[in-house]
């Protein structure tokens, strides 16, 4: 299993780059089940997750190429023939976004079967109200051996209230209402960035949806949907992780391949803890730490409050703030595990319920860590950057789910961080053409 190195203390100076949005890929990626037809997706990030995604494309009959390179990150899925309309359990198991082939599957295919995803580090992450929404367009369903199991000879338009907002259920049900007879209006809608990068690919491919990135969304069902060609839009909660780096590394760093407007919340609390973010291009961010960190509370909501997926980074740059923070998480029941790594380094956290309470600012020294999640991983890698000493971080696998070699990244920065372990996967070879 690898393990990170690294040894704190160097500023960040330079340019990082960001990759493509994985939780905009992975639906973008179930989206090409829609037609048989070609999709083409560009800005891919190169990272487990998509393979993930792969090889699940592939297990249902869909031909899957996937190329990285130094000028394209790119994959084109061709689900000409599903043969399999069905999500195994082993690959379920470890990626809960392949809930997210269900809507596609069951409108295309008439039939559907998808492994209940189980539990997750950060909570319990039900899918009843991807089902619920299903069921609304006239799907069957029935869970039995671990399984949801949906049927419908063709689904149809209906009104959707989402009782609790939620990300992937908005795509998956956008993607079914899609090919659903009749129009569908979903309410209380998920407003992320990544839903309405999924409607302008949807809409390419011949859907017609409209209010997609608001709270309510409209699709009129289509008979047919066309291949497409479409770039993914930058990683949002990638370039909020190298900005909190930068933030904490006290260097100069510029976020290259961001979409500022994707990150208000995040810059609105970082200005009240004293940091200065500065726009420099459209799709360019400056970052210098000046002076010392004020403490500041964050409360996660969704889409376009303060994002759940950035709140254990954020507890990394508390710990290095003068006074008290509170960070109340009130998207996932369990997503304060990074809290006990952060206080064998040093920190001082109390965990209330939902709130954590950060007392700074405590130095932090070196230890021997263990990643417990994606998001928590990026945590501990922002704590050892300005650790004293050299911090071991074991089981990165969490992190190389949805960072692309953050490793080298932050080398080219300036931080000393290296991969200790097994030899990585040999990247896979550029697409032809
Ligand atoms: C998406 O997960 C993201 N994943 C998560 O990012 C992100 O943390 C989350 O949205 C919240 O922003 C992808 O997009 C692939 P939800 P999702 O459904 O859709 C409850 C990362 O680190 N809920 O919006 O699974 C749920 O338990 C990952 O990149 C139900 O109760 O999250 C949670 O408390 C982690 N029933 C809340 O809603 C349901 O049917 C929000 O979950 C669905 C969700």
């Amino acid at each position: 299993m690898d393990k990170f190195v690294i040894r704190g203390g160097n500023p960040l100076v330079g340019t990082i780059r960001v990759s493509g949005a994985k939780n905009a890929a992975l639906p973008a990626m179930a989206a090409a089940l829609l037609t048989d037809e070609p999709v083409a997706l560009e800005n891919i990030p190169d990272v487990r997750d998509i393979q993930t995604e792969r090889k699940l494309l592939e297990s249902m009959g869909a031909e899957v190429e996937l190329g990285y390179g130094r000028a394209h990150h790119r994959t084109t899925i061709c689900a000409r023939s599903l043969g399999r309309p069905e999500a195994a359990y082993e690959l379920v198991k470890t990626m809960r976004a392949s809930t997210l082939v269900l809507g596609p599957l069951v409108a295309r295919c008439g039939i559907a079967r998808v492994s209940l995803p189980g539990g997750c580090a950060i909570g319990a992450r039900p899918i009843d109200l991807h089902i619920k929404g299903l069921e609304r367009l006239g799907a069957t369903i029935t869970t039995e051996h671990g399984y949801v199991e949906a049927r419908a000879e063709r689904l149809k338009g209906n009104q959707v209230m989402f009782e609790k907002i939620t990300v992937t259920g908005t795509e998956d049900l956008m993607m079914a209402a899609a090919l659903a007879d009749g129009e569908t209006v979903m309410e209380n809608c998920a407003r992320e960035p990544e839903v309405a990068d999924l409607a302008a690919l949807l809409n390419k491919m011949g859907a017609d949806i409209e209010g997609a990135g608001t709270s309510t969304i409209r699709i009129r069902g289509v008979e047919k949907l066309r291949g497409a060609r479409h770039r993914i839009i930058p990683d949002r909660v990638e370039a909020a992780t190298f900005i909190l780096a930068g933030a904490l590394g006290g260097g100069d760093l510029l976020v290259s391949g961001c979409d500022p407007h994707h990150l208000t919340a995040l810059f609105q609390k970082l200005e009240e803890a004293g940091v200065r973010v500065r726009v420099m291009a459209p799709d360019t961010v400056r970052v210098m730490a000046e002076g010392e960190l004020r403490s500041t509370d964050i409360s996660t909501e969704e889409y376009p409050g303060f994002p759940t997926d950035v709140q254990a980074q954020f507890m990394a740059l508390a710990t290095q703030a003068e006074g008290s923070s509170v960070i109340t998480e009130n998207i996932f029941e369990n997503r304060f595990m990074h809290a006990q790594e952060l206080v064998r380094m040093g920190a001082n956290i109390k965990i209330e319920g939902r709130r954590a309470i950060v007392r700074g600012k405590t130095p932090l020294s070196a230890a021997a860590v263990l990643a417990s999640d994606l998001r928590a991983s990026a945590s501990l890698v922002l704590a050892a950057l300005v650790a004293d000493g050299e911090t071991i971080i074991d089981r990165v696998y969490h992190i190389d789910r949805g960072y692309e070699r953050i490793e080298e990244k932050l080398r080219g920065v300036g931080a000393q961080i290296k991969r200790i372990g097994e030899i990585l996967p040999r990247r896979a070879s550029m697409l032809a053409g």
